[in-house]
């Protein structure tokens, strides 16, 4: 492949770290997953952060708590303002604890969800709402801070697009109740798998701890509000309380995570390097659509959106990336709409999803990547220019 979507963000730290972990012969979550969460807690400056088996994991769990705190927990039936274009997993969790999706549209040069419709979307039912930042680039996450603090909503950031990125200063993930990352390969920084879930609400950092491990008492504070007290150890071993999960990660995502994550800001910027230049070479050219950057975005790839309003065949096109072999693909799986497990969805609609079905029909990204690829994106350029003739 001249052009991947994705490439390796490890040096020779992540493979001694990982080596030090084969050689103390523990491999289960302990000390590297909690050297990795005190660090991602600090860079990210939130109060609360762990690790989960993967970004997925880290939405579960979320969600899962936000349905067992004490005051207003989420219900069946209750409703949730989503993104139509977001990862089948921002989802899932809201279906499998029963809630009701209520979708808006994104914005065609964003590809986030158009908040100018979220008054349209709130009904008495109303509970909370999902940020999705699409592919690195900081969805509208202070308007919707600021509507969730108008209606007393809970915000749910799914961060897993877009680390690093961020709006007026503040990070991406930081802006919700709970935010969600993921560090599967080709995203920013990569632990094999991976997630981390950050909140700066104690209980609803313990409650997701605990169903991140069979829903167990272990690791609580003693001065926990999420159960009451007891003093028997041999009891407190298998103390269940939640019903949880087990999406623990393994030592060697820990011992990793902390050698990517020193390395997150260079790779951020060798990534806005190589977008200055996709701006440059396809920002004039009407044939092409690419993703405006609102905020400060940590560019997780580049999306192309064949102009609707040109007579492009998209088959010509896609024909002519492979024969210069150059990967691509949907952008985060177009209108979610269109997929078929939307049948076990409870949901419904504000107004249309336009701009998400040219999204679905007219829509790809190829790579960006933690290194130069100039080569790659000029290339790009030339196999585009000549197809979308
Ligand atoms: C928006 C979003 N949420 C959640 C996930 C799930 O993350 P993971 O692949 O680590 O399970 C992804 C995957 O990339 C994603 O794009």
């Amino acid at each position: 492949m001249f052009y991947d979507l994705a490439s390796s963000s490890w040096g020779p730290e992540e493979i001694a770290a990982m080596r030090r972990v084969i050689e103390s012969g523990r491999f289960t979550m302990g000390e590297h997953v909690e050297r990795f969460e005190d660090a991602f807690r600090a860079k990210f400056g939130v109060k609360h952060a762990f690790m989960v088996s993967s970004g997925s994991a880290a939405n579960l769990v979320g969600v899962a708590a936000l349905c067992y705190v004490k005051d207003r927990p989420l219900k069946r039936g209750d409703e949730v303002i989503v993104p139509a274009v977001a990862w089948a997993t921002t989802y899932y969790p809201l279906q499998q604890y029963g809630l009701r999706l209520r979708f808006v549209d994104v914005e065609l040069d964003t590809l986030n969800m158009d908040v100018a419709r979220l008054e349209q979307a709130l009904t008495p039912r109303t509970r909370m709402v999902v940020a999705v930042s699409i592919l690195g680039n900081p969805c509208a996450l202070d308007r919707m801070r600021a509507f969730c603090d108008r209606h007393g909503l809970t915000l749910f950031e799914d961060n897993c697009e877009s680390m690093g990125a961020s709006l007026n200063g503040k990070l991406a993930g930081t802006f919700g109740d709970i935010g969600t990352f993921s560090t599967f390969f080709s995203h920013h920084i990569s632990t094999m798998e991976g997630g981390i879930v950050v909140t700066d609400n104690t209980e609803i950092f313990q409650i997701a701890r605990s169903m991140r491990a069979h829903g167990w008492t272990r690791g609580l504070p003693p001065d926990t509000t999420i159960c009451d007290q007891r003093n028997d150890e041999f009891y407190e071993a298998y103390r269940f309380i939640l019903p949880g999960y087990n999406v623990r990660p393994l030592e060697l995502s820990g011992a990793i995570g902390i050698e990517q994550l020193k390395k997150l800001d260079t790779i951020i910027e060798a990534r806005r390097r190589n977008a200055a230049l996709f701006q440059e070479l396809f920002a004039r050219d009407e044939r092409f659509i690419i993703q405006r950057e609102h905020g400060r975005s940590s560019w997780f790839c580049f999306t192309i959106i064949l102009n609707p309003d040109r007579d492009i065949d998209r088959g010509r096109v896609m024909a002519a990336l492979k024969t210069a072999h150059i990967d691509f693909r949907m952008i985060t799986g177009g209108n979610f709409l269109r997929h078929d497990v939307i049948r076990y969805f409870d949901y419904d609609r504000v107004g249309e999803m336009r701009n998400a079905d040219i999204v679905h029909d007219r829509g790809f990204f190829v790579g960006n990547h933690p290194h130069d690829l100039t080569p790659q994106i000029e290339r790009l350029r030339e196999v585009l220019d000549a197809a979308a003739r």
